[in-house]
């Protein structure tokens, strides 16, 4: 099921008196929720040398990157803005895990500035960085070896990590170069319902390994399975079984220590399973509108929720606020304001005859939800709320204004330049005979 049933019970009942006084739209996010995420994760792997790292381009929110701190989560980050972020929550050292593609040299002299551990994704990086890291790690594409999926799509095309051929050699280098500790990574698929492949990884890394420990003599303290763990965005589609994931990983992890005498420690990077169930976007319907078909404009877009318009058969479920099942259905497109025809939360869904005033909920939000948001056409993101165990509603990120927010990077230092060898020229005026 999307939405929680106990995040729903304890919403209903007070959304209306919550979108009166904050106003629409917002994300709201359930504290509770993500708690229970976090320990049933924990309790999954309570027989292993285990650590998260939450994914903070999920939900990039400081208050919410501090309860999920103080509940024990380090921060994957893969920025310098989710580096600050990490750091503005209480997280340094180990407890951050940087995982940038594409890096620049300031972004590993932020990440080295903390002492993350550093998680290399390309072999000549190697050589780009600022400082030897404390703890090294690099991040594996197995190619052909494995299939992906469609958000991620197959390694062989997939622009991340490091080829089978040259992972000894960039182990052997960092070592020249003064390194000590070292772990290995690999993400394969988003949004894993099941556990075989998430295992796979988890048996490739391991596998890994042992190559490494017998060719090079490196021991790994951990491997990182990455993220991907899924969560159900149709009531269809089933939940990720973690209590399995845990099992099945203990049993490689313990033959693997039974065969080897090495027991890496085990990491993930989860952010869906953390936070994705445990938010909602509110939206107002606006307009009614009948063209070939029907539309109900809302008022928020896809600029407060990319997923639907930016992923192929991405899914959000969608709810009527106080709905009892006495209005018809009807089906229809839940639309936003862009001037772009993919603004749409919903395409040709069956609901309940929809009107003007109507409260929706746009379910499972709580991950690449506002995070993914832009300001293409002026649109400005909507704020975002949290439900507290108490149950009080607190304001976590004001909305977007259009002259504080739009308008603060058109406001600078005036700064011209007239490249070298150019003369100032006349400036060309249109002849008008
Ligand atoms: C390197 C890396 N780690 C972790 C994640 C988190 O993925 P998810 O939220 O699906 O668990 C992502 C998502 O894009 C990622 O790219």
């Amino acid at each position: 099921m999307p939405m929680s049933e106990h995040f729903e019970r304890r919403l209903e009942p007070i959304l209306a008196e919550v979108a009166e006084h904050f106003g629409t739209p917002f994300h709201i996010y359930d504290e509770q929720g993500m708690l229970a995420s976090v320990e049933r994760l924990s309790a999954a792997f309570a027989t292993l040398p285990f650590h998260e790292y939450f994914a903070v381009k999920a939900l990039p929110n400081l208050t919410v990157l501090r309860i999920l701190r103080e509940h024990g989560l380090g921060m994957e980050c893969s920025s310098i803005a989710e580096l600050e972020l990490a750091a503005d929550c209480g997280a340094r050292g180990e407890e951050v895990f940087f995982t940038s593609n594409n890096t620049t040299h300031a972004e590993f002299a932020a990440a080295l500035a903390t002492d993350a551990i550093v998680n290399v994704d390309d072999i000549t990086l190697i050589d780009k960085l600022p400082g030897v890291p404390s703890v090294c790690s690099f991040r594996f594409n197995p190619g052909p070896e494995r299939l992906g999926d469609r958000l991620i799509g197959s390694p062989m095309e997939a622009k991340f990590g490091l080829r089978r051929d040259q992972l000894q050699d960039a182990f052997a280098r960092m070592r020249e170069l003064g390194a000590e500790r070292f772990g290995l990574h690999a993400m394969i698929a988003s949004n894993v319902s099941t556990v075989q492949p998430l295992l796979a990884t988890i048996a490739m890394l391991l596998a890994l390994e042992d190559g490494l420990s017998r060719e090079l003599g490196i021991e790994l303290e951990f491997i990182n399975a990455g993220g991907g763990l899924g969560i159900p965005y149709r009531p269809t589609d089933h939940s990720l079984d973690v209590h399995a994931l845990g099992l099945g990983a203990a049993q490689l992890l313990k033959a693997h220590e039974e065969r080897t005498g090495r027991l890496p420690k085990l990491f993930f990077e989860a952010g869906r399973y953390i936070t994705g169930p445990s938010g909602v976007l509110v939206t107002r319907v606006i307009n009614r509108m009948s063209k070939w078909r029907e539309y109900a404009g809302v008022d928020a877009g896809i600029a407060a929720l990319l997923r639907t318009a930016f992923y192929p058969d991405a899914y959000h479920h969608l709810t009527l606020h106080g709905d009892h099942g006495e209005r018809p259905l009807q089906r229809i497109d839940v639309v936003g304001s862009l001037c772009e025809n993919n603004d749409k939360f919903a395409i040709q869904r069956e609901l309940p005859e929809l009107r003007v005033g109507d409260l929706l909920l746009i379910h499972d939000t709580g991950a690449h939800g506002l995070a993914m948001g832009f300001n293409y056409n002026g649109r400005l993101r909507p704020q975002e709320l949290l439900l507290r165990v108490d149950g009080s509603v607190e304001l976590i990120r004001r909305r977007e204004e259009v002259r504080r927010d739009y308008f603060a990077t058109l406001q600078f230092e005036p700064d011209v330049l007239m490249a070298a060898g150019e003369s100032a020229r006349e400036p060309i005026v249109a002849q008008v005979s």
